[in-house]
């Protein structure tokens, strides 16, 4: 069920929770935003849109349940009361993407951590203790290279590259704020470590591979793989990642945890490229470009990628409903209706139109 019944009374009645998205015009934040409207919540997005679009949301611009603030977390001065109004806070502000953390690695520690500090302190200030959902990401298991990545393994982070570690180190730095300030301040933090999230609205521009892949196989282009394409990932569908971000949510209203988010379905990246050649019934062919090529720098992949789900099963019973081949065939539509809104002139709206609903 996506609105699963809080067991907890929301704080104001009848209108269900007051949830704050910061980040929510993004890939999984506007998701997020989808699913507690659904549900008659009400939406609070604050969100500077360095990454994330104002389109993503068009579906809610008039519902009166819905808000919106284009501001920085870092320095939006209504956040203290943005704070203070919320049940929940999913704090998913952050820089993102493979080509913008080496290209503005100071900004990724910045904005990761002094951001993740700054809404913790304004839910500490404020009269009551929201409950805050801070989006870690596998990235922080570093070079732990386990078959499978459980929570309670070591973070293996590389002082090699050090550029390139920026986002891990930054994402092990807003856990450790979380469980500091669920600690000392008694605020409920539950921390997501999202694997893989793929799905309608995510841009390939900042070095997400499954729409570049897409982009590229619809166009007929060759597909890029850099660095062989035997590293593995696992996939999760975003509209399941929300659906298991509520889940937990709900489940710990008044604990703090840390829990993988994810796919457990593990893939090479040349097998992906395979895939995605095949939905889209596509003439491209598979062109392997060096990492350094790609990056430009002395760039560390990291070879395999796989959570252990047991605790978000566990936690919330939790089954996905997409699956990887489902998930490339939504993109291929999305991507191909785009093409022909691209001619028209109406991409945007196109898009949206042929979203399928979470
Ligand atoms: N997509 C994934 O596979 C994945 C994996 C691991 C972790 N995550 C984490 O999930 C969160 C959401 O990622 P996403 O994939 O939706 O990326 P995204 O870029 O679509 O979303 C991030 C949003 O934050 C906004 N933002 C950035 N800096 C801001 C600031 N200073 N003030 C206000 N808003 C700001 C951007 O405009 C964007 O809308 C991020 O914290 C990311 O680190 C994502």
């Amino acid at each position: 069920m996506l609105c699963e019944d809080p067991t907890a009374a929301p704080r104001v009645e009848g209108k269900g929770m007051h949830i704050l998205v910061t980040g929510g015009a993004g890939f999984i934040g506007s998701h997020l935003v989808d699913l507690h409207l659904a549900c008659g919540d009400q939406v609070h997005v604050v969100d500077d849109l360095s990454t994330g679009q104002r389109s993503n949301l068009a579906a809610h611009e008039d519902n009166p349940d819905f808000r919106f603030d284009q501001a920085d977390v870092l320095t939006w001065d209504r956040l203290d009361r943005a704070v203070g109004w919320a049940d929940r806070i999913y704090h998913l502000a952050a820089v993102v993407g493979v080509y913008r953390v080496l290209a503005e690695p100071t900004k990724v520690l910045a904005t990761n951590i002094a951001g993740c500090e700054r809404m913790l302190r304004a839910a500490r200030d404020g009269g009551w203790k929201p409950q805050v959902v801070l989006a870690s990401s596998s990235e922080v298991y570093g070079h732990n290279d386990e078959q499978v990545l459980r929570e309670d393994q070591d973070l293996v982070v590389s002082t090699r590259a050090g550029t390139r570690w920026g986002y891990s180190v930054s994402k092990i730095a807003d856990e450790a704020l979380g469980l500091s300030y669920a600690q000392r301040f008694g605020i409920p933090a539950v921390i997501a470590r999202f694997f893989n999230t793929v799905g309608p609205r995510q841009v390939g521009r900042y070095g997400m591979v499954v729409p570049r892949f897409v982009a590229q196989a619809v166009r007929n282009e060759p597909i890029t793989v850099f660095g062989g394409g035997a590293q593995t990932r696992s996939f999760c569908d975003v509209r399941d990642t929300v659906v298991a971000l509520n889940a937990l949510a709900n489940r710990s209203r008044t604990d703090t945890l840390i829990a993988n988010v994810g796919n457990d379905r593990e893939i090479s990246i040349l097998e992906l490229a395979r895939l995605v050649i095949q939905r889209a019934g596509s003439r491209s062919t598979i062109r392997d470009i060096g990492l350094r090529e790609a990056y430009g720098e002395d760039f560390e992949d990291i070879r395999r990628r796989r959570p252990s789900l047991d605790r978000l099963r566990n936690l919330t019973g939790f089954k996905h409903r997409y699956t990887l081949e489902e998930t490339i065939d939504d993109l291929i539509a999305v991507e191909r209706q785009g093409l022909i809104g691209e001619k028209d002139g109406h991409c945007t709206l196109v898009r949206h139109q042929s979203e399928r609903a979470a």
